[in-house]
């Protein structure tokens, strides 16, 4: 069934207007752009299309081949824009249909690709369907497109399952219905305003390959694929039992999560998707309980990449870090996908913070930690994950080396987790503070009108502009490494890397002629100087020979 649709602006740039190597997703850094918290072109307070598309030169400069924007679709906003009342329209928050034309035709003529986020699991309960499902009332076909069902005890007061949502609570909620009774349940496995789609039914299926097109038309690059583990659940929606409540990266593969018959979507979401010209891509957030599971979503007839949750929950450890790596490697090649690595995103304490503070607190934490150490960990990390096989996501911001607002008000908080709180250790607003570009001014250059969240007062320090030429910063050590990764097409080709012997606590490999060490302990390490140093994250001092690799550190070797 149809709905009314803004109409899309001409569809002239359907065909993707970025020329370049086929198969430039395989070793392509991609910026994350959360559109709430990187410019706002309007000064209402809160990010924008237009912010987006101003900034884009920066981008750009950066040295990224693409950028994944966050849902800017129209919504309640319920979470953040993960919770779409019409997949076809921009919210009138962050712009129109024009202006997202507009962004894509700059970001293709600066030769950047735009991947956009689509939300499948779920909708907005402000959805078309959704409200229909709720006026028709029980047993009405509108119901089957969602998972209504009756409650358990006497007089159905009891959900129909012990699932609880990842924010808390349990994941069904009861309606009142049209007749004012108290009703059937519907399934959310996130807040109770995004209530899951029944991709049984075919409707649900038809709408999403329309939304694709949709978004091809308007000559976008690809789809991040949001909870891509989620869409199909367990037959029956058998009870959980005695299995472990979700936390986002499972030990097991659960009722509502991982089922095999997900892959069904993809292999149709594939045929679609190469019909259009242009190299487009899909990537999967897909947290399964291992990589190996995650390789099922990158098989040749699926998806193109995932992202690998399992190295963003990795600990600053190079034992540890070993590992992920082989095993990610080893899982990816028979698939003959690209490994893919993200230390941030919008879900997570940013890894400046985690890494500030002791290993196992898992990845939302709310506390500030040693932030001159987080620091310096994360900078190391970022150039580990830059010379490693594969394509690799960078979250704005972590460019500045920002760390989490661990000390947000209670009062502006506006991630529904905290809201529903129970069983949540930390939650998202503190990694979506809106970043500083100049050192000074009402939001540090986010835009005339203030910021959405609070900016801690030391942030014009960290800013873009107090970064910009600045020797060692972080900024500029990102920008040498993504220069250095445009430069050598070795850093994210193949799907190897040959380990070197080191001490403990310290890893090193080589790729062809070059050579990364990455230093996860507290103390200097002595090294073989490798080549030429291409690029460090600290000072390294050389002689005779041996390199004086300090704490925390990595370093960037070219035999050549
Ligand atoms: C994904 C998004 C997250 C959102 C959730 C529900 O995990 O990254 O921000 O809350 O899905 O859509």
């Amino acid at each position: 069934m149809s709905q009314q649709h803004s109409a899309a602006p001409a569809p002239t740039s359907a065909v993707s207007a970025v020329e370049g190597r086929p198969d430039w997703w395989r070793d392509a850094v991609i910026y994350q752009v959360y559109p709430r918290s990187f410019a706002d072109g309007n000064g209402d307070g809160m990010g924008d299309l237009e912010g987006v598309r101003t900034r884009l030169p920066y981008l750009r400069d950066l040295g990224v081949d693409a950028v994944w924007l966050s849902p800017f679709y129209a919504s309640p906003q319920a979470d953040a824009g993960y919770d779409v009342a019409d997949y076809r329209a921009v919210d009138p928050m962050f712009g129109t249909l024009l202006d997202a034309d507009a962004l894509i035709r700059d970001a293709h003529a600066l030769g950047l690709r735009i991947i956009v986020d689509l939300v499948p699991n779920h909708s907005s309960d402000q959805y078309e369907w959704f409200k229909r499902a709720l006026a028709e009332g029980p047993g009405s076909p509108s119901r089957d497109r969602y998972h209504f069902r009756p409650g358990k005890g006497k007089n159905g007061e009891l959900p129909p399952n012990d699932w609880e949502s990842i924010f808390g609570g349990p994941a069904w909620t009861r309606v009142t219905e049209p007749d004012g009774t108290p009703g059937e349940w519907y399934l959310h496995l996130f807040a109770p305003e995004q209530p899951d789609f029944n991709w049984e039914h075919p409707a649900v299926g038809d709408e999403f390959r329309s939304i694709l097109r949709f978004w091809l038309d308007m000559g976008v690059d690809g789809f991040r694929i949001d909870v891509a583990h989620g869409m199909v659940k367990a037959e029956g929606l058998p009870d959980l039992g005695d299995h472990e409540q979700l936390t986002l990266l499972g030990n097991d593969v659960m009722p509502f999560f991982d089922q095999d018959g997900v892959h069904d979507i993809y292999r149709e979401w594939r045929l679609v998707l190469d019909e259009y010209s242009g190299d487009r891509i899909f990537v999967a957030e897909a947290w399964t309980p291992t990589v190996e599971r995650t390789a099922n979503y990158v098989r040749p007839d699926e998806l193109h990449q995932a992202f690998n949750f399992q190295y963003l929950a990795t600990h600053w450890d190079a034992a540890e870090l070993r590992t992920v790596v082989n095993r990610t490697l080893d899982a990816m090649r028979p698939v003959g996908a690209p490994a893919t690595w993200v230390l941030s995103n919008h879900d997570v304490t940013r890894h400046a913070t985690r890494f500030a503070n002791p290993a196992g607190l898992g990845t939302q934490i709310r506390l500030a930690g040693d932030r001159e150490v987080g620091l310096r960990r994360a900078r190391a990390a970022t150039l580990l994950m830059l010379a490693l096989p594969g394509s690799a996501y960078v979250y704005q911001g972590e460019e500045l080396g920002l760390p989490d607002v661990v000390d947000l008000p209670d009062e502006v908080r506006q991630d529904p987790a905290y809201f529903r709180g129970a069983g949540q250790d930390g939650f998202r607003d503190g990694c979506r503070v809106p970043i500083p570009w100049t050192r000074t001014g009402p939001s540090y250059g986010f835009g005339d009108g203030g910021s959405w969240l609070p900016q801690p007062a030391d942030w014009g320090g960290l800013s873009v502009e107090a970064q910009t030429g600045e020797p060692g910063s972080t900024l500029e050590l990102y920008r040498a490494a993504l220069a250095v990764r445009r430069e050598r097409a070795d850093l994210g080709a193949g799907d190897a890397v040959e380990w070197l012997r080191a001490p403990e606590g310290v890893l090193a490999f080589r790729r062809g002629e070059f050579v990364c060490v990455a230093n996860t302990t507290g103390e200097s390490v002595p090294m073989p100087a490798y080549g030429r140093v291409l690029l460090a994250s600290g000072e390294i001092t050389e002689a005779a020979g041996e390199a004086k690799v300090p704490a925390d550190t990595a370093v960037w070797w070219s035999a050549s």
